[in-house]
């Protein structure tokens, strides 16, 4: 079995979207293996959105990241779990993510797009390492 790191948002809480989020998950085949309902510090923050620290819009994610709690999960299914949540999640922006995805069915907005999903095999490990470092 492999797994991937998905997040659900500030925004995803805060819109009462946890659920809906998890049964698109589930209802695909996926399983939740790890999940914790928590602040993400604006450290921790960092750290975890590492590779777009010199972005313009940095600053902003860091904030909205951290701004209420996130339900942080380890999720798992068969080879390449990591693409198939992204496919569920849909593009970046929800303005191009294809109805029948989290983003396009969900969100209007780049800045507040609900859910986060680790982007490649390392990432996910590196991910999963972060947030569950007892994970086993
Ligand atoms: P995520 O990491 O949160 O799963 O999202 P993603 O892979 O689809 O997108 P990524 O390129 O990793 O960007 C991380 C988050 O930064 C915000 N963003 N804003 N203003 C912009 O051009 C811009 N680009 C990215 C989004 O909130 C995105 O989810
Ligand atoms: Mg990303």
């Amino acid at each position: 079995m492999n797994r991937t790191l998905v997040i659900c948002k500030p925004d995803a809480v805060e819109r009462g979207l946890t659920g809906v989020i998890i049964s698109r998950l589930e209802n695909k085949g996926l399983r939740i293996v790890a999940a914790e309902l928590r602040v993400i510090e604006p450290d921790l923050a960092e750290r975890h959105y590492d590779e777009h620290r010199s972005r313009p819009f940095f600053d902003s994610l860091v904030k909205f990241i951290s701004r209420s709690p996130s339900l942080v999960m380890v999720v798992e299914g068969p080879e390449d779990t990591w693409r198939i949540v992204r496919t569920l999640m849909g593009a970046t922006n929800p303005a191009d993510a294809a109805p029948g995805t989290i983003r396009g069915d969900l969100a209007t907005e780049t800045s507040e797009n609900l859910v986060h999903g680790s982007d490649g095999a390392a990432s996910a490990r590196r991910e999963i390492d972060l947030f569950f470092p007892n994970i086993t």
